[in-house]
């Protein structure tokens, strides 16, 4: 469509604008924005004469089209000279009238409807008749080739991997980040957690880099995975796995300042300092009251001699990860597949080796974990 409309020369660049938060579809059913925010980039990232826009990501509200288009130029994205056209497709020509605010919408922009192989294109032209008869308004057409790809049959799975049509860059994207798995760990969230979700990645969006909150969400997924695997409560380890990094790219004299409310006496390390800088910042800046939670942002980096199940699990989730290709994790997964402990353990001992090569110790709660994860499974009878 996309290119279909820049050959038709009818309009000189094409914003792409990803929903933020849908009207209309059920909320819980709807992949976090930012994933299809970064997938619909790497899917046009050499597309000429084309633009992903960011303004349905960063207002952290519903997201309707008569208010998306007036945010266009109130955030001078487009200049009040420039004139707008809605592309669409032309099953939209025959919902439009129930849209929110049709008349509104049409005096930001103008329909710019794709007509591709096999519609009927009497009906649309009809159609278009009537909605310019009603709206007093111009509808215009242009040419597409056809290509059949249902994004429903693509996220069911039906065998996404040979499906033609899809970008390579998409299908990396989605391996890479494991999306659209079969048993989609976010449906077990409660509704009001996924309400919370969905508004920090909002915050988070803005945030942090693209790369960090994608690694964020992928934790936040699996943690849920494991929450449901071992009993635990997927609301609080969702929440946690979300925020656990939301720290990290703060100036680092910020991030002294937060984590000295709650550590006294010293400054952690560099790579650990995000952990209680973290766990202070979503009290304050997320509003997480939760002392679970915030123990498991606490602790995500080296761990505490006595860790929660909520800890365990954002800590594994932060290192198993689908997007983590560092080392060979194959070990340390397969054992998170049956045996939460374990595969603590053989992480502790990957971490313990791989700082061994370089000549480091690992940090002393780290050992101290270790060992008291150990002695626990050996009281129950259990290997280490
Ligand atoms: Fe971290
Ligand atoms: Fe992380």
């Amino acid at each position: 469509m996309i290119r279909g409309a820049i050959k038709s020369k009818k309009v000189d660049r094409v914003l792409v604008i990803p929903t933020g938060m849908p009207c209309f579809k059920p909320a819980r059913k709807v992949t976090l924005s930012p994933y299809r925010f970064y997938m619909v980039k790497a899917a046009l990232k050499d597309e000429p004469k084309c633009e992903v826009c960011d303004i349905e990501q960063v207002f952290g509200e519903k997201s309707y089209t008569v208010e998306t288009l007036k945010n266009l130029r109130k955030e001078k994205v487009v200049s009040d000279k420039d004139e707008l056209f809605l592309m669409c497709g032309s099953d939209l020509l025959f919902e439009f009238e129930s849209w929110y605010l049709p008349e509104e919408i049409l005096a930001q922009a103008k329909l710019l409807c794709a007509l591709r192989p096999g519609i009927d294109e009497g009906q649309a032209r009809n159609q278009a008749a009537h909605l310019e008869e009603i709206f007093g308004t111009k509808v215009k057409f242009f040419q597409i080739d056809g290509v059949e790809v249902a994004s429903s049959a693509i996220r069911s799975r039906a065998d996404w991997s040979s499906e033609k049509g899809i970008p390579d860059a998409v299908r990396e994207f989605i391996k890479c980040h494991d999306l659209y798995c079969e048993d989609a760990p976010l449906l077990h969230v409660s509704d009001e957690m996924y309400q919370t979700l969905m508004k920090h990645c909002f915050t988070l969006f803005r945030e942090l880099s693209g790369k960090r909150l994608l690694h964020s969400m992928n934790v936040c997924v699996l943690a849920t995975r494991y929450a449901m695997r071992f009993g635990a409560d997927p609301d609080k380890c969702a929440l946690a796995a979300l925020l656990h990094d939301c720290a990290k790219e703060l100036p680092e004299k910020v991030q002294i300042d937060l984590a000295a409310k709650i550590i006294h006496g010293y400054i952690p390390g560099k790579q650990i300092l995000h952990s209680p800088a973290g766990a202070v910042y979503a009290r304050e800046h997320y509003g997480v009251e939760d002392q679970e939670v915030l123990d498991a942002i606490q602790f995500h980096t080296v761990g505490r001699e006595v860790m929660t199940i909520t800890d365990k699990i954002v800590y594994l989730a932060d290192k198993l990860e689908p997007a983590r290709d560092y080392d060979d994790l194959t070990e340390i997964r397969r054992c998170a597949e049956t045996d939460l402990d374990a595969a603590m353990i053989e992480c502790y001992l990957a971490i313990k080796e791989s700082f061994g090569k370089k000549g480091m110790e690992i940090h002393e709660d780290t050992k101290k974990s270790l060992a008291y994860i150990r002695a626990h499974r050996g009281e129950k009878g259990g290997e280490a």
